[in-house]
């Protein structure tokens, strides 16, 4: 349970004297006031009181929603927060976190909207939302391969401004450009070029965070505790990020990319046997991903096929991958016309949107924040540390055509993954195979509709329990799913913490545990699936 610290005088006061004056006001109303006059106090800004929304503003719902990249979360009875706080400048991040505490009321921290549970602007308890997007400053130093960039900047940003200054230089992290760094690089952060550098955080040098006392901390500052913390522990456990400080990696100016697609009567099967030999095993400028998803047949009339689609990207030529993939993946057939060879930035474009590509999407596209499909989805996640059997491929594609909807995406890792140490930072999943993500979207947003669909991507993730890591069975926080463990909201408890805290961080639980109770003993910064404070 949180301990609360006693209001200060000046607010009980105020409030008193608010009560005294005029009509009783609702609770929200009362702590909307006493919200604002704590942070006119506390911020000398004499503008503060815009980057406040609360319920009555008239912008309030468009705020809100700007950042929504779940329809799930996007409906007339998903709890709203009482204030939107859109803080322009560091300062105001401090005091929004000062005064929160003062009122005593939770936050919410939200960078780009992604969490797939919604749990950045979801709530089921009063709450603030401390909404990140104004602060997106870039600063790329190309002479010294490094960048500075704030929470709220996307990856899509990130991107675009490093092209901008060098054709030859990229960053390892996520496909979707509208991605925020806040969450992404707080849980670890993977994209196309994991097998060759590693996670975004392995390429983290330094950050600033705002802890739960208001001040803000650079990496000297916050120490080698809290850094190593703030780099896949999960966002929202240990204060605001502000910024990440990032090492760049060289990218060739010409890259590949191809997209080959088979159905079981194609040789699918055999197709992902021997996917799962060469994906996590070859050169690590390779990375395959393997989408698999429940299609109709086209050549048998009214049934169902699965469908393997092998999406690649290669940091160097076509006729070299041809060769290399020639030798060690035959069954895939890849031939020099099935490749496109582009620009890395291109490369971005492509792997994110194929079609947007070939319509001729510019690198300013990036830089679009509007761009998400709207639908309702669910995601789950796995690790696979031996291959899975032809035997059990059949019997899950057969499952996954019953079920009719949940697809899988698989992300082979090895290369550069197995060769960092487990406990280098808390994303602990460092030599399994692939990852597996469990992944569906769906159109109508009833509630019926929405029951069938997450009972649906139960029962395939109980179907695949005998495939998968064990002891614990493992999960990656990015695909953040609230089935796998829960702390009840207010009561945060270390138990239910190591439910979710094992299959998360695995061995890496115990060291996020004793930091956070180090840094925030109180528990202010929390959320559903937070480190908990030690008992
Ligand atoms: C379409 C889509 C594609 C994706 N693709 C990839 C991918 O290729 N690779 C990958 O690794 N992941 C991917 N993800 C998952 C993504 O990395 C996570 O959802 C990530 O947490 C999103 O970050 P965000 O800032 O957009 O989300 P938010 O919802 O804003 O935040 C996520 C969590 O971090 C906390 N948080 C946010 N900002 C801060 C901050 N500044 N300080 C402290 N805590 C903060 C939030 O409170 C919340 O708990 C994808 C997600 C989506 C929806
Ligand atoms: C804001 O509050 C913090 C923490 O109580 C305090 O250190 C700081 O001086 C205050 N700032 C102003 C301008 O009052
Ligand atoms: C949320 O709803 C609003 C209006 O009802 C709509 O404009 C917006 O596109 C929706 N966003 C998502 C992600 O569903
Ligand atoms: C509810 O969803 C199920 C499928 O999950 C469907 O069969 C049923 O008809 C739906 N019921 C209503 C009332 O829409």
């Amino acid at each position: 349970m949180a301990k609360t610290k006693p209001i200060s005088l000046t607010f009980f006061l105020l409030s008193v004297f608010f009560c005294a004056t005029f009509a009783a006001p609702t609770p929200s109303q009362s702590l909307y006031t006493s919200f604002l006059q704590c942070l006119k106090q506390n911020n000398t800004d004499p503008t503060i009181s815009n980057i406040v929304f609360p319920q009555t503003n008239p912008s309030f719902s468009t705020v809100l929603q700007n950042y929504i990249r779940n329809a799930r979360f996007n409906t007339s009875s998903t709890p709203k927060p009482l204030i939107i706080v859109t803080p322009k400048n560091p300062s105001q991040v401090q005091s929004t976190v000062i005064c929160a505490k003062n009122v005593k009321i939770q936050i919410k921290i939200r960078s780009g909207g992604h969490d797939y549970e919604g749990i950045s602007y979801v709530n089921h308890s009063p709450f603030i939302i401390l909404d990140m997007f104004n602060l997106r400053t870039i600063n790329v130093d190309i002479k010294n391969e490094v960048a500075y960039i704030q929470a709220g900047s996307t990856l899509g940003e990130v991107y675009y401004r490093i092209y901008e200054k060098s054709k030859v230089h990229g960053f390892p992290a996520g496909v979707c450009p509208t991605v925020g760094v806040g969450g992404h690089i707080s849980g670890g952060g993977y994209g196309t070029m994991l097998r060759k550098f590693g996670l975004s955080v392995d390429n983290v040098i330094d950050a600033e965070i705002v802890d739960v006392k208001g001040r803000l901390l650079n990496r000297k500052s916050m120490g080698e505790d809290l850094f190593w913390a703030i780099r896949g522990g999960g966002g929202a456990s240990f204060g605001v990020v502000l910024s990440y400080t990032i090492k760049l990696v060289p990218v060739p100016a010409t890259v590949t990319v191809f997209r080959i697609e088979k159905t079981l009567d194609e040789g699918a099967t055999d197709l992902v046997v021997q996917w799962q030999q060469v994906a996590p095993t070859t050169d690590d400028r390779i990375f395959m991903r393997l989408l698999l998803q429940p299609i109709t047949s086209k050549v048998a009339k009214g049934t169902k096929t699965i469908r393997a689609s092998v999406v690649a990207m290669f940091l160097g030529g076509a006729d070299e991958v041809v060769e290399i993939l020639g030798k060690e993946f035959p069954l895939l057939g890849l031939k020099k016309q099935d490749c496109i060879e582009l620009s890395w930035i291109n490369a971005v474009i492509w792997y994110n949107d194929a079609d947007a590509f070939t319509s001729g999407a510019k690198p300013e596209s990036l830089l679009d924040r509007n761009v998400n499909s709207a639908s309702p989805g669910k995601r789950k996640s796995d690790y696979v540390q031996k291959p899975i059997s032809k035997e059990a491929l059949e019997l899950i594609w057969k499952k996954m055509i019953e079920l009719g909807k949940v697809g899988f995406v698989f992300n082979p890792y090895g290369g550069k993954m197995a060769k960092i140490p487990a406990d280098a930072t808390p994303f602990p999943h460092r030599t399994d195979l692939f990852k597996v993500q469990f992944s569906v979207n769906w159109k109508d947003p009833s509630p019926n509709a929405t029951l069938g669909f997450l009972e649906q991507a139960k029962t395939l993730y109980s179907f695949m329990t005998p495939y998968v890591s064990k002891n614990p069975r493992s999960a990656y926080i990015n695909y953040r799913d609230l089935d796998i463990g829960i702390n009840s909201f207010g009561k945060n408890s270390y138990q239910e913490g190591q439910v979710y805290g094992a299959k998360y961080f695995n061995n890496n639980f115990d060291r996020l545990v004793k930091i956070k109770t180090a840094v925030d003993p109180d528990n202010f910064f929390r959320n559903e699936q937070s480190i908990p404070v030690h008992p």
